[in-house]
C-alpha cells in the first residue's frame, strides 16, 4: 500500500508540470489535453471524419454557443463538442471555435484520437468514444489572481455561498450557465460565473461543479480571483466584474473594459489526478522561467499541505484529501449543495487520496 501510494504520488508530481504567464503581457488562457496513448494514422478514415467534425464544430458553435456532433461509423466514428462561455457574443464564440478547431490539431500533433483545447471563451473536444452526458473531472486547469484578499475567512464564506447558489442555478437551467455577485464588504463584491457543458444532466452538472469548487483552495486560496476548468464544467470568481451580461449585474457594477484586464496578474497551472501516464496535458502558454519557479514552489506546497491536513469533515463519501477544501470554502454550503447528489455518481477519485 505504501509503495502504491508512493508511485501514485510520484506520478502525480510528474504530471504536475507548471507553466506560468508573464503578468506584464496581455494573456489569453489556453490549455490543451492530448491522449497520446491512442493515435490514428495520417490519411485514415478517422482523420477524415475528424476533419469533418472540426469543421462542423467551428461553423455551428455560434448558433447557440454549444454544439455536439458525431461523424462516421464504428471505430472510425468521431464525437465532437464545442462550448462557448455563456456571456460572449456570437462573433467571439465563432472566432474562438475556429481558432480551437485549428489549434487542437497543432497542439495534439501526434494524431491523438482524443483531445481537448480550451480558452477563456470556449472549449472544444473530440474523441473516438461517446463522451457526451458524462462528467470528466480530470484533468483540471486552474489560474489564480496573484492579489490576496484581506480577510480570507469572510471571503471564503461568501464565495462558498455564492458558488453554491450559482451551481444550483446553472445545473437546473438549460443554459447550464450562471453568473452572480455578492457583497463582501461595503465596497467590494465577489463576482462569479459557473458553467457546465449543456449535455450534462442536472445532477451531473452539480457534481462536476462541486468537484471543481473543492479545488479552489488548492489553486486560489486567499486570492482575489481564480478559475478552474475541467472538460465538463468551469468556474471563475473575481472581486471585479468580468462577465458581460447586461441584465443580471445591477447598474452600480462597473462594466468590464476588456478581457486583457481579466487575465493580467493571473498565474496559470494545470493539474491532473489521472494515474494513466499516457495522458499528456499541455498548458499552452508563454512560459517564463522565473514564474515557473514560483509555480513549482506552489506545487510543492500542495504536497506539504496535503500531508499535514487531517480529515475534519464527517461525510463518509469524501476522501480525506477533500476535507481541507470543504472546510475552507464553507463546509455548510457544500453540504447543502451535496444533498441531492447521487452517491453512485461519485466523481473525482483522487490520484493522491487514499490509494
Ligand atoms: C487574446 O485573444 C484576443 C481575442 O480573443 C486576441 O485579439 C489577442 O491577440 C490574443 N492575445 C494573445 C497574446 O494571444
Ligand atoms: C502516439 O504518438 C506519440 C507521438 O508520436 C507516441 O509517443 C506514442 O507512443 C503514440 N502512441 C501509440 C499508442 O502509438
Ligand atoms: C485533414 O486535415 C488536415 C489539415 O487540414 C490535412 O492535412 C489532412 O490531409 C486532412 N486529412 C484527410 C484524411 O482529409
Ligand atoms: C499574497 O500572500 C502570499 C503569502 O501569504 C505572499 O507570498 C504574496 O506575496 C502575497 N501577494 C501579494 C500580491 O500581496
Ligand atoms: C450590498 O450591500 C449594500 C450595503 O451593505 C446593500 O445596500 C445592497 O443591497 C447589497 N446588495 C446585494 C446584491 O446584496
Ligand atoms: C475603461 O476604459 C476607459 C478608457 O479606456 C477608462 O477611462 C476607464 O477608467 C476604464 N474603466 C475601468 C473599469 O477600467
Amino acid at each position: 500500500m505504501q509503495s502504491l501510494k508512493l508511485i501514485a504520488t510520484t506520478l502525480f508530481f510528474f504530471a504536475c508540470l507548471f507553466y506560468a504567464f508573464d503578468p506584464t503581457e496581455s494573456q489569453n488562457i489556453t490549455y490543451s489535453y492530448c491522449d497520446t496513448g491512442n493515435n490514428y494514422t495520417s490519411g485514415s478514415v478517422f482523420e477524415q471524419n475528424l476533419n469533418f467534425t472540426l469543421t462542423s464544430l467551428a461553423s455551428d458553435a455560434s448558433r447557440t454557443g454549444f454544439y455536439t456532433t458525431a461523424i462516421g461509423q464504428n471505430t472510425n466514428k468521431v464525437y465532437g463538442l464545442v462550448l462557448c462561455r455563456g456571456d460572449i457574443s456570437d462573433q467571439d464564440c465563432q472566432a474562438c471555435a475556429s481558432t480551437a478547431s485549428i489549434e487542437i490539431i497543432k497542439q495534439c500533433s501526434s494524431n491523438n484520437k482524443e483531445a481537448a483545447i480550451g480558452y477563456e471563451n470556449c472549449l472544444l473536444r473530440y474523441s473516438d468514444w461517446r463522451f457526451f452526458s458524462t462528467v470528466d473531472s480530470s484533468p483540471k486547469f486552474m489560474a489564480y489572481n496573484v492579489n490576496n484578499v484581506t480577510d480570507p475567512v469572510v471571503f471564503n464564506r461568501h464565495l462558498g455561498n455564492l458558488l453554491g447558489t450559482l451551481s444550483s442555478n446553472a445545473a437546473s437551467s438549460t443554459s447550464k450557465f450562471s453568473v452572480g455577485h455578492t457583497n463582501f464588504s461595503d465596497f467590494q463584491n465577489i463576482n462569479a460565473m459557473v458553467q457546465c457543458t449543456r449535455d450534462l444532466a442536472e445532477n451531473s452538472c452539480s457534481n462536476c461543479l462541486l468537484d471543481i469548487i473543492r479545488f479552489i483552495p488548492r489553486c486560489c486560496n486567499g486570492k482575489q480571483g481564480g478559475q478552474v476548468f475541467s472538460l465538463s464544467c468551469n468556474l471563475r470568481f473575481e472581486i471585479y466584474p468580468f462577465f458581460l451580461l447586461s441584465s443580471p449585474p445591477p447598474a452600480s457594477l462597473v462594466q468590464p473594459n476588456s478581457t486583457s484586464q481579466d487575465v493580467t496578474n493571473h498565474i496559470l497551472f494545470f493539474f491532473t489526478e489521472k494515474k494513466n501516464t499516457s495522458k499528456v496535458i499541455v498548458f499552452v502558454a508563454i512560459p517564463v522561467a522565473a514564474t515557473m519557479v514560483v509555480a513549482v514552489i506552489v506545487c510543492c506546497c500542495f504536497f506539504r499541505r496535503k500531508g499535514k491536513n487531517k480529515r475534519v469533515d464527517n461525510d463518509p463519501d469524501k476522501e480525506g484529501n477533500t476535507s481541507m477544501e470543504s472546510l475552507l470554502i464553507g463546509l455548510d454550503t457544500l453540504k447543502v449543495a451535496t444533498r441531492n447528489f447521487s452517491r453512485e455518481n461519485k466523481l473525482g477519485e483522487g490520484g493522491f487520496g487514499p490509494v
